[in-house]
């Protein structure tokens, strides 16, 4: 069983990636790297590639390619700062899914790990 299934699939995923575009949707650091236009399309983007890392469905692979998230993100500027942003709308993703009781407190861990070492690798400036 992958994880993907274990958290109950694509409505858990689509929990998490809207609840984070709502956090984004207020950031006045963030929002701007987003290009200020309709984030549904990011928010489909994030969601099929957290479902396919966690073993589902590879409509991520189909609809973008391969990730590439390190060069992915080389065009927005990620520091710290964005970096603390980025998981702080994400803790609260996760927490929905969480209190929803779709996400159990094993794979929350689980998740949350990788995330804040996904965020770090993907800083790419001190400035
Ligand atoms: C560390 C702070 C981060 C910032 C500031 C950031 C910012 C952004 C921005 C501005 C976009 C463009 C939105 C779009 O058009 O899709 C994006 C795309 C994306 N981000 Fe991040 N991101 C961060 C971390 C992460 C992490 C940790 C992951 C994965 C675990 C991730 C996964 C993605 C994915 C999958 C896309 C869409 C890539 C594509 O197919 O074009 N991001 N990110």
């Amino acid at each position: 069983m992958t994880l993907y299934d274990a958290v109950g699939g694509r409505p858990t995923f689509a929990l998490i990636a809207k609840t984070f575009y709502e956090g984004i949707a207020s950031d006045e650091v963030l929002l701007p790297m987003y290009g200020g236009g309709d984030l549904a399309p990011a928010t489909e983007r994030l969601q099929l590639f957290l479902e396919q890392y966690w073993g589902g469905p590879r409509d991520y692979e189909e609809l973008r390619g391969h990730p590439r998230l390190r060069m992915r993100h080389m065009a927005y500027s990620i520091n710290r700062d964005a970096r603390e942003r980025w998981l702080r709308h994400m803790r609260a993703a996760l927490d929905a899914a969480v209190e929803a009781k779709l996400v159990a407190p094993l794979y929350e861990a689980e998740l949350w790990d990788y995330l804040e070492r996904a965020a770090t690798s993907l800083m790419n400036t001190n400035g």
